[in-house]
């Protein structure tokens, strides 16, 4: 994305006085409209708000956003259930949803260890794929997926997920079935399928200097093998104490000369108390419930409303200075309510992680967010 202080000077003043929906007498501005000259604004869409569409929402989503990810209904367990079977019912109309909205769509995702039924690694119930066998699967719902969607979905998250925090590859089936060289295979069928769209890499706790290393490392590897990369997203999954914006900003820069891009891909800040035994956003893991892990049921405090607006302002002042080489800033979820900070690690808490509350109103840190548009770098 090019960024020109004119372009940008205009983009921002249309935001600021945008006449979307307001709150009182006040019109609410647009983030997508803000940030226009530095990068995307996009939110991860539920499956709910797709299969039943909430007029509010959809205006909400049309007036701040220019992008969109499907929270789950393009992963492999909604989408291709069955050996033989896939239902594309949602995601047409995710699809459809963000065509009519001028959207840029990012599919999510195609290569993942989790939300992957057992079927696509065996050849018979209980029985493993061979490396060819499951090559085969994998081609085969990469060309039926991404093919399907060619020149409609912009970008794709081809992998997800494939690295420990220490750098090193996970040990999941796809690797342990077809080899290391299992991501080659998943860029190279991705690039056949759509010629056209963005590919990405994508994972969590990019912070962390080990993990930034072995996906530089790994991005090296997959150009080396002829595959393109055209960003490397960072998750962003963070709380109200880690990480420090230093280590963003030094994988910033690490992942960006790898990749020459970088996305933010699902940014939440969880203002909830973390459970000992948990950290990045392994949907793997879990807490049991607590009183003490709980303790904004009735509502975010106004001094911890100001602590999450600080918390995202700073982040978005790191953003905004990388603007040359970030393409995208997505939340991971459009209110407070969707938030999946609701149900991981813990179970029935109340959340308080986005821009937009349960009602679908601006919180301070969204009105602390868009003021970083206007500031000086
Ligand atoms: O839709 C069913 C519902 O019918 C059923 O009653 C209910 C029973 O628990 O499950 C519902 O599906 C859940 C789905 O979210 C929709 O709410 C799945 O169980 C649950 O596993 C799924 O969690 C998603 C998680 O990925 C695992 O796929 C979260 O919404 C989603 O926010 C989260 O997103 C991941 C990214 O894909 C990858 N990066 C980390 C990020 C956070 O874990």
């Amino acid at each position: 994305m090019t960024h020109h202080p004119v372009t940008t000077a205009l983009a921002v003043l249309s935001a600021l006085v945008a006449c979307g929906p307001a709150i009182g007498d006040e019109p609410v501005g647009s983030l997508a409209k803000a940030f226009a000259g530095k990068y995307r604004i996009g939110v991860a869409i539920s499956t709910g708000l797709v299969t039943n569409p909430r007029p509010a929402a959809d205006a909400l989503i049309r007036h701040q956003f220019n992008s969109a990810t499907p929270e789950n209904l393009l992963k492999w367990e909604n989408v291709h259930p069955d050996k033989d079977r896939y239902d594309f019912g949602p995601a047409d109309r995710f699809v459809a949803f963000g065509k009519e909205n001028d959207l840029f769509l990012v599919g999510h995702t195609l290569v993942w260890h989790s939300q992957t039924p057992a079927w696509v690694f065996e050849s018979a119930p209980g029985v493993p794929a061979t490396r060819e066998q499951l090559l085969t699967t994998m081609r085969d719902h990469i060309y039926n997926v991404a093919g399907r969607y060619a020149g409609q979905i912009g970008g794709w998250d081809v992998v997800n997920e494939a690295l420990n925090d220490d750098g090193t590859l996970r040990d999941s089936p796809w690797r342990r079935i077809i080899g290391d060289d299992y991501l080659e295979f998943a860029f190279k069928y991705a690039q056949e399928a759509d010629p056209a769209a963005e590919l990405y890499y994508n994972d969590y706790s990019m912070h962390l200097a080990a993990k930034r290393d072995g996906a530089v490392r790994l991005v090296d590897k997959l150009k080396q093998a002829g595959c393109r990369v055209d960003a490397i997203g960072m998750q962003s999954h963070y709380g109200m104490g880690h990480p420090q914006a230093s280590e963003v900003e030094a994988s910033i820069e690490a992942l960006a000369e790898a990749a020459g891009k970088v996305a933010i891909t699902e940014l939440d800040i969880n203002v909830l108390p973390w459970p000992s035994n948990i950290a990045g956003a392994d949907v793997g893991q879990s807490a049991a419930a607590s009183p003490r892990l709980n303790p904004y049921r009735d509502g975010l405090p106004a001094a911890k409303q100001a602590e999450l607006a600080e918390r995202y302002a700073m982040f978005f002042r790191l953003y905004n200075h990388h603007a040359d080489v970030i393409d995208r800033v997505t939340f991971w979820g459009l209110d407070d309510g969707r938030s999946w900070h609701n149900g991981w690690p813990v179970r029935g808490r109340t959340a308080h992680s986005l821009l937009f509350d349960r009602s679908l109103a601006p919180k301070p840190a969204f009105d602390a967010v868009l003021r970083t548009a206007t500031e000086t770098p």
